[in-house]
């Protein structure tokens, strides 16, 4: 079976002035289509590098990216999208221009660009707003935009870096069933990263469970909640749901050992 994405055996160490810091050691794990996967665990351990290395931003000391098949170690991939931890949308640059800045990278025709970036903003109920600044607009609507400037280049494979952090909860209960509605049997892959375990169970198919220094994967969730609805608070109350919230709980709340 081809997978969207293989992370093998990824090792990161950077630089201190403590000397050298391992944050991630010999990391791997694997995602299929169509698949949502979590990670879990305490500040600091990795998430945000490693999703860096997944994008090619940054180089890992060992260890391979395959994307679709494909070695792109080192190297950024036009499969892969990512939505940032902070939104980073550029503050004077209009919504729609904030948008299509994806495609301008790649040198699609400004009409034709423009065009795509009216029809998502249709589709995230954001019409109206595409000469407004990011300034000028909610914390929901801005996370939208950021979401929309990854999903116009079309990614196979998106990760997202904690991006319903900041806002309030039914914002982010929406958001994130938006998501599934529009991604899920889509064929598209999406990774993304999460200190709320309930936004882990109610989103993922899997969930991993990392632990700090160095950054490893202590455990593998396979998450069933038994129903094929969107809606997050209905999946919210389906009967496993607590079962799953618990091991995960147990997994990230129980002391490590010491040296661990
Ligand atoms: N460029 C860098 N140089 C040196 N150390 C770094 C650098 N980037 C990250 N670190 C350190 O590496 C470790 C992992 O950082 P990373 O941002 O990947 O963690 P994280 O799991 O995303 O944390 P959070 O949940 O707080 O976002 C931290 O101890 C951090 O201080
Ligand atoms: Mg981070």
């Amino acid at each position: 079976m081809r997978y969207a994405l293989e992370v093998v055996k990824i090792t990161k160490a950077y630089d201190t002035s403590d000397g050298p810091l391992t944050v991630l050691r010999d990391m791997s794990f694997r995602a299929a289509k169509d698949e949502f996967v979590a990670f879990v665990g305490p500040s600091g351990c990795g998430k945000s590098t490693l999703f860096n290395i997944i994008t090619g931003l940054i180089a890992p000391d060992d260890g391979g990216i395959i994307v679709d098949g494909q070695e792109t170690t080192g190297r950024v991939s036009d499969k892969i999208g990512y939505v940032l931890q902070k939104d980073l949308l550029f503050p004077w640059r209009r919504v729609i221009d904030n948008i299509i800045l994806g495609l301008e990278v790649k040198g699609v025709p400004r009409r034709e660009a423009r065009e795509k970036a009216m029809d998502l903003l249709a589709e995230y109920r954001m019409t109206g707003f595409e000469n407004k600044l990011p300034g000028e607009l909610s914390g929901g609507m801005r996370q939208r935009v950021a979401l929309m400037r990854t999903m116009i280049t079309d990614p196979q494979i998106i990760l997202i870096d904690e991006s319903y952090k900041a806002l309030d909860y039914p914002l982010k209960i929406e958001l994130e069933g938006e998501l599934l509605q529009r991604v899920k049997g889509s064929g598209k892959t999406v990774i993304f990263i999460t200190h709320d375990i309930e936004e882990a169970v109610t989103m993922a198919d899997r969930v991993y469970v990392m632990k700090a220094r160095p950054g490893e994967i202590v455990e593998e969730i396979r998450v069933d909640l038994g129903t094929d609805s969107f809606s997050i608070p209905e999946r919210r109350i389906s009967p496993r749901f607590n079962e799953y919230y618990n091991r995960i709980w147990q997994r990230i709340g129980a002391p490590q050992p010491v040296g661990a």
